[in-house]
């Protein structure tokens, strides 16, 4: 599948390997396409499976969409790429919707939305009503955004959405990038619940200086 990464950062870099791996090809969506660093880094890992592109063409050309913005530029970057191109489209959000201000005392970070509102409902109400939002990544570290199938423990990846096919499609994605765990939380609003993980992700990141791990629902 022809799949558009918006955001070339580490989010938007790992998931376009990832998926090259699983035998995809990746448009990558960015306001700086020909920034010498993304072209080196698509020579050494992407080769001719990845197109680094202005966000208006990855989003037309990807038949489904990756969101890996900074929470501050997401409104900005999907307006940029044209929200004509999200229709009809399943559109994974990865985003956390930090408010940028970094860690307090106890390595919390903080939402700029939060409990009555979430990042995926938020791009939901953005997008057209038949772009299909399904939040998926956001409580791991892009390190290990994919995983070698040979891992014999895999961590449990939380996906919300409203729509059915839309869940199912992103999770055959995840499997495809390693992920044996997914589980279905329900609709879009569940991203309020499945975000502040992230919090909990990095706290214990900044607590103990490592960064490699994830969340498990041991059933
Ligand atoms: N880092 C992680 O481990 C991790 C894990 C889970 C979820 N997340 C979430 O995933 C998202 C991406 O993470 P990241 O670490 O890759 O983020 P990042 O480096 O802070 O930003 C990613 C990209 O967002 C785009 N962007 C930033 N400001 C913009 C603006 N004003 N207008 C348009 N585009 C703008 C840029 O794309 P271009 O430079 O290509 O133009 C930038 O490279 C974030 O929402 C983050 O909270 C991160």
């Amino acid at each position: 599948m022809k799949i558009g990464i918006l955001g070339s950062g580490p989010v938007g870099l790992t998931l376009t390997e990832g998926l090259i791996m699983a035998g995809h090809d990746v448009i990558l969506g960015t306001r700086n396409p020909s920034k010498e660093s993304l072209q080196q880094w698509i020579k050494k890992k992407g080769g001719e499976h990845v197109i680094a592109l202005p966000f208006r063409e990855a989003a037309a050309q990807g038949e489904l969409l990756v969101i890996c913005t900074n929470w501050a530029g997401t409104q900005k970057a999907i307006e940029s790429a044209g929200l004509w191109n999200f229709k009809n489209k399943v559109v994974v959000d990865v985003t956390n919707p930090l408010d940028g201000k970094g860690p307090d005392q106890q390595g919390r970070l903080s939402f700029s939305i939060g409990h009555t509102n979430s990042a995926g409902e938020q791009l939901q109400a953005w997008l057209p009503p038949d772009a299909h939002v399904v939040k998926a990544l956001s409580c791991i570290g892009h390190e290990s955004m994919f995983r070698t199938q040979q891992e014999q423990e895999t961590p449990t990846m939380f996906i919300c959405g409203n729509k059915r096919a839309a869940k199912a499609a992103v999770t055959t994605l995840l499997n495809e990038m390693g992920w044996k765990d997914v589980v279905d939380m329900g609709t879009i609003e569940m991203s309020r619940n499945i975000e502040p993980l992230s919090i909990l992700w990095y706290a214990y990141g900044f607590r103990t200086g490592t960064w490699s791990h994830a969340f498990r629902l041991v059933k």
